[in-house]
């Protein structure tokens, strides 16, 4: 039986990821969409939903078994909280909230229902390239990983839209969350570090360094450029005691012409992701039908709203912010 799912928030990710559920992957049907403009919400709804008036009215219907949360982040706790209280399946896109206090009313409720409702979309632990890098890594092959570098370029973000905070406490989220993921390690502290500015970037603190410290000792360093016009560059390598590992920078098309042989880079952090998107879907739709969930948690959206606090912090102090968690409850053991 198909999986009957309620889409929150039709907008340009919401809209993907219905084009992903009723396209391109199977054991999923949309029952429900709803969004706070009506009219979008309705254009969006593929054939066979409809769409409701209020995110409450969808997480409470009964032909609504699990439920996709793509609105804005501010938005997140509220519906998170009704598909707890629902005891619905639930996918939220990042940032899991945008707050420690949100992240933290997530996990009480979600540790008192008393097993994992929520995934988050933290589509990089997908990725064929990063599987393989952690599976190396894993494989301890190469010995205990020491440092990791962590490279995040786009090619240009929105003027006026994206705020010189975003690539702190919006961006960095993808590389703070793989880089627990592949170093199994919690982040212990937070370092922010910001060079001559690029003269592309209208006036937004870009680019930005960031030094992650991890639990273990290991040190993670980022580079977030979000205007380097050339493409969408995402680049990994994990330096161990025997060697280093790194994400192959993912080839295109090859281009032979009278400048020589080259390859192009995606433009489009979609193009660069698509594969793990579905794959992440494909994984959600699983575990939702036996209704639970796997994959990143809220503990991990936590982590990451935790450290976006602390780099908003340390890029006004200039010291190296500490991150304090919770203990985690056993349901993300
Ligand atoms: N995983 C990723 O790589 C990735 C990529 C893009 C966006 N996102 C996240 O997805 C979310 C949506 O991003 P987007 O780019 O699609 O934004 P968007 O502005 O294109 O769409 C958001 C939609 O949500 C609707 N909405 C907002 N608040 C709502 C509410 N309370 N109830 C119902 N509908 C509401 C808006 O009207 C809009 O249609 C954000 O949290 C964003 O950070 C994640």
């Amino acid at each position: 039986m198909a999986l009957k799912i309620g889409v929150i928030g039709t907008g340009m990710i919401g809209q993907d990821h219905i084009r992903r559920l009723t396209q391109v992957l199977s054991g999923a049907q949309i029952t429900a969409v709803t969004d706070i403009d009506a009219v979008r919400a309705a254009a969006a709804a593929p054939a066979g939903a409809r769409a409701t008036n209020t995110p409450q009215e969808l997480i409470r219907a009964d032909d609504v078994e699990a439920v996709v949360i793509c609105s804005w982040g501010p938005a997140h706790e509220e519906q998170l909280l009704d598909c707890i209280a629902a005891g619905k399946p639930v996918f939220c896109e990042k940032p899991l909230v945008t707050s420690e206090q949100a992240a933290l009313r997530v996990i009480d409720a979600e540790a008192a229902f008393g097993r994992r409702l929520v995934q988050v979309g933290f589509m990089r632990r997908f990725d064929a390239d990063y599987r393989s890098l952690k599976a190396v890594i894993d494989g301890g092959t190469l010995g205990t990983p020491l440092m990791y570098k962590s490279v995040h370029r786009n090619v240009s973000v929105p003027a006026g839209l994206y705020t010189s905070d975003m690539p702190l406490n919006d961006t960095l989220v993808h590389d703070a969350d793989i880089s627990r993921w592949l170093l199994d390690d919690e982040i212990s502290a937070v370092e922010v570090r910001t060079p001559r500015r690029s003269s592309r970037g209208q006036d937004l603190r870009d680019p930005v360094m960031v030094m992650l410290y991890m639990g273990s000792g290991a040190i993670v360093d980022v580079e977030i450029s979000v205007n380097i016009a050339y493409g969408y560059d995402i680049r990994g390598e994990v330096s161990c005691e025997q060697g280093i590992a790194a994400l192959p920078n993912r080839p295109a098309t090859v281009i032979s012409d009278q400048f020589g042989i080259r390859q192009a880079i995606p433009r489009d952090w979609r193009d660069r992701f698509i594969d793990a998107y579905d794959q992440e879907f494909r994984e959600w739709i699983i575990a939702a039908q036996k209704g639970g969930a796997t994959g990143p948690s809220t503990w991990d959206g936590y982590a990451a709203t935790l450290v976006g606090d602390a780099a908003l912090r340390a890029v006004t102090s200039g010291a190296r912010e500490p991150i304090h968690m919770r203990d985690k409850p056993d349901i993300y053991a």
